[in-house]
């Protein structure tokens, strides 16, 4: 595990699903969906709109980090050409979850060779050996401190192509708000500046991608319904 930079109440796990025994417990009892925060059709559909709105095509190489048991996975699957769907995640059950189940439900899993779903905490992702055109981590940097997303930018700057984007969704500390304290979302959301639910600032943002081949291009608020917004950093020539 990469170390908590922005530590501060010390925790048990950094985030839950690195409770390997609740995550495993979750999904033997069928509780795959939930564990990753239910809203299964809602979350699942609108990331995979917001990609096809961003140009995803077809025959698109997609990497989706902190993939889970496949909510999102089951649509990007179903659209890209076979073999064109990758994803990593601490969680091999949670994994395992989405290969078995969600995958086989939905005759899919032809289109996905199972090793293109890897296990991994630390963003270890030039084994596929392959330079993705597109990254989605939806609800994975709400769990993590900033310090995560900068090793997945780190990590990533070498198996993405130029000009590809990785799409990010966080949870938003606005300038008005004091970084340092804890943070009510509409929605009803707290977020904190050094335990899950992680929120950032622009600072954290930009913070992650200095000195890296990555330019923040955008963020902004995507109808999320639990608020969280959504960042893009685009690889860029260094
Ligand atoms: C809320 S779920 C979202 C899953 C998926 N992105 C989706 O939209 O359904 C958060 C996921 O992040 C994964 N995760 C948390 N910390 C991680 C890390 N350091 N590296 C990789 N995955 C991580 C969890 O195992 C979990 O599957």
């Amino acid at each position: 595990m990469l170390s908590e930079s922005q530590g501060s109440a010390p925790m048990e796990h950094l985030n839950r699903y690195y409770d390997t025994d609740y995550v495993s417990h979750q999904v033997k009892a069928g509780e795959h969906r939930q564990t990753i925060g239910g809203m299964w059709d809602k979350i699942g559909q609108m990331q995979f709109d917001y990609l096809r709105a961003q140009g995803l095509q077809p025959g698109s190489t997609l990497l989706d980090i902190g993939c889970g048991c496949l909510r999102g996975g089951v649509h990007y699957a179903a659209y890209l050409d076979a073999g064109n769907y990758y994803g990593i995640d601490l969680s091999r059950d949670l994994l395992d979850s989405g290969y078995d189940i969600e995958l086989a439900a939905a005759g899919l899993q032809h289109k996905v060779p199972r090793e293109n779903l890897r296990d991994t905490d630390a963003f270890d992702i030039a084994p596929f050996g392959v330079r993705f055109d597109m990254a989605i981590a939806v609800s994975v940097f709400s769990h993590l401190p900033a310090s995560y997303l900068r090793q997945c930018l780190i990590n990533l700057a070498d198996s993405m192509k130029t000009g590809g984007t990785l799409f990010a969704t966080y949870f938003h500390c606005p300038p008005g708000h004091d970084f340092n304290t804890p943070l009510r979302h509409p929605a009803g959301k707290l977020s904190h500046p050094g335990k899950d639910p992680f929120h950032y600032r622009e600072e954290e943002l930009v913070g992650a991608a200095e000195d890296l081949p990555w330019r923040l291009e955008t963020y902004r608020s995507w109808e999320h319904p639990r608020d969280q917004w959504m960042a893009h950093f685009v690889k860029i020539d260094q």
